[in-house]
């Protein structure tokens, strides 16, 4: 975090890490591997010059610093034509804006800017030599024409982008690429080995998590939160507070609601408290505090926030703080805050006409009983947890069977997503503390604006 509110990360060392992790499965599987998938962090934006190399460190998905950026979007596309077409509004993360950002900062790098790429593509193209992407991640670079399922001539256009700087766009389990001969001998990885279009951690980690079909909704809680719902058709939300996407499954959308700093809020508690408690110490902390955690209230905004507020400048805050509360108080109040946003989400949803009968919990979160039942209580909802903690890697392995044709489709290889014993179901009592806590905590962000603004 070169200033607070950027974000960056070398692409080199996603490459770095990829190669470990790909030798590490060649030698455990004794290179049995029919085919590779790929998934990671959306809308960051990779820069590169004619010869492929890297420009200058991307920018990553949490980065807030293209807000002017975001308003000549708006302006140049016309605020109605770019849900109509992108399904979004242009938010600071998404990559477009960060591609203006470097016109606009760094004129110097902007003249060598030839390729721009998603994180995971970056890795397809140490892969495979190819410079491809896939609809649900190309969905979060506010180019893409979400129904045609490719770039947007008529944006490109708008914003001066040329079309030929985007990587080809498939469906994710189509195949990219094979694996370059040289790569393969360096990892012990068959040579000419299928290289699935993959997805955006988020819809990988749908059909991680089996998240095909309408009445189910995912509930990921990793460093962000995201809520993520199955859609057969296209819906957008006109108020842009929820992504309408492309799904992995092919010629399907969804549906997602994104709180920035979901687990990150928990690692920051951590610290605080000294950063030796154990996250299993934190939900056992929390859950000895009573539900609506005494009257405390954690706003999660710690990193701005998009659903529902689409406030890059919003502020976290613990709101009701007194002399009594406890370290359990501020730590279920932390916990509670995150999933009070995450049902943020869920009610725009519902009020689209989703229909929302069970919840997936996957990411770290998803490992804590505790914050499952919150999950579970605060949506009124059951919740199963998958088996795949990283349902994204796993959506990924899934979409590589496909395209290897060890699956016959995507449906088909959801199918065997695994599902851990048990269901959370909510407890009644709990749920109606909630509704009524929630409702409180509905007021607080508007208050908070309303103050911050005026001064
Ligand atoms: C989705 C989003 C995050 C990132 C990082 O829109 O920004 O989920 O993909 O995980």
């Amino acid at each position: 975090m070169p200033r607070p509110g950027w974000t960056e990360q070398h692409p080199a060392d996603w490459w770095t890490a990829s190669r470990e992790v790909l030798g590490r499965v060649a030698a455990e599987s004794g290179g049995d591997v029919a085919g590779i998938g790929l998934t990671g962090q959306m809308h960051g934006s990779v820069f590169l010059n004619e010869g492929r190399e890297v420009i200058r460190p991307a920018l990553l998905w949490n980065d807030q610093r293209t807000a002017s950026q975001c308003e000549v979007i708006t302006e140049r596309v016309g605020a109605d034509r770019l849900i109509e077409i992108t399904g979004n509004p242009a938010l600071t993360g998404f990559q477009a804006p960060k591609v203006l950002w470097l016109r606009d900062v760094e004129p110097v790098q902007y003249r060598h800017l030839r390729h721009v790429l998603l994180p995971k593509d970056f890795v397809r193209m140490k892969l495979t030599g190819e410079l491809a992407s896939d609809v649900s991640d190309a969905s979060g670079t506010l180019l893409l024409d979400v129904r045609r399922r490719d770039w947007s001539a008529q944006i490109l256009a708008a914003l001066d982008i040329p079309a030929d700087w985007m990587p080809q766009v498939l469906e994710s389990a189509e195949v990219s690429g094979r694996l370059l001969p040289a790569i393969a001998g360096e990892l012990g990885l068959p040579a000419d080995l299928p290289v699935a279009a993959g997805a955006g951690d988020n819809a990988a980690a749908a059909i991680g998590t089996g998240i095909v079909a309408p009445g189910r909704i995912s509930s990921s809680i990793g460093s962000s939160g995201v809520l993520f719902a199955h859609a057969e058709q296209l819906a957008i939300d006109r108020s842009g507070r929820l992504h309408a996407f492309c799904h992995a499954v092919p010629q399907r959308y969804h549906l997602m609601a994104v709180t920035l700093a979901a687990g990150a809020s928990l690692r920051w508690w951590r610290n605080i408290l000294g950063g030796a408690i154990s996250y299993d110490e934190l939900g056992t902390l929390a859950a000895g505090a009573p539900p609506g955690a005494d009257g405390l209230f954690f706003l999660p905004y710690l990193s701005g926030e998009r659903t529902p507020h689409l406030d890059p400048n919003a502020r976290g805050a613990f709101v009701g703080l007194r002399a009594h509360h406890t370290r359990a108080d501020l730590t279920r109040a932390v916990m509670e805050g995150v999933v009070f946003s995450l049902r943020d989400g869920l009610d725009i949803m519902r009020g689209l006409g989703v229909d929302v009968q069970l919840a997936r919990a996957t990411g770290g979160g998803a490992r804590s009983p505790f914050w499952r039942q919150l999950q579970a209580d605060v949506f009124n909802l059951p919740i199963q947890r998958t088996i795949a903690d990283e349902g994204p890697a796993y959506g990924a392995a899934l979409l590589a069977g496909v395209a290897a044709g060890v699956f016959d489709d995507v449906q088909e290889a959801a199918a065997k997503v695994r599902l851990v014993e048990g269901l959370e179901e909510p407890n009644p009592e709990t749920a109606r503390i909630y509704e009524s806590v929630y409702g409180t905590f509905r007021q607080l962000y508007p208050a908070l604006h309303a103050e911050r603004v005026a001064h």
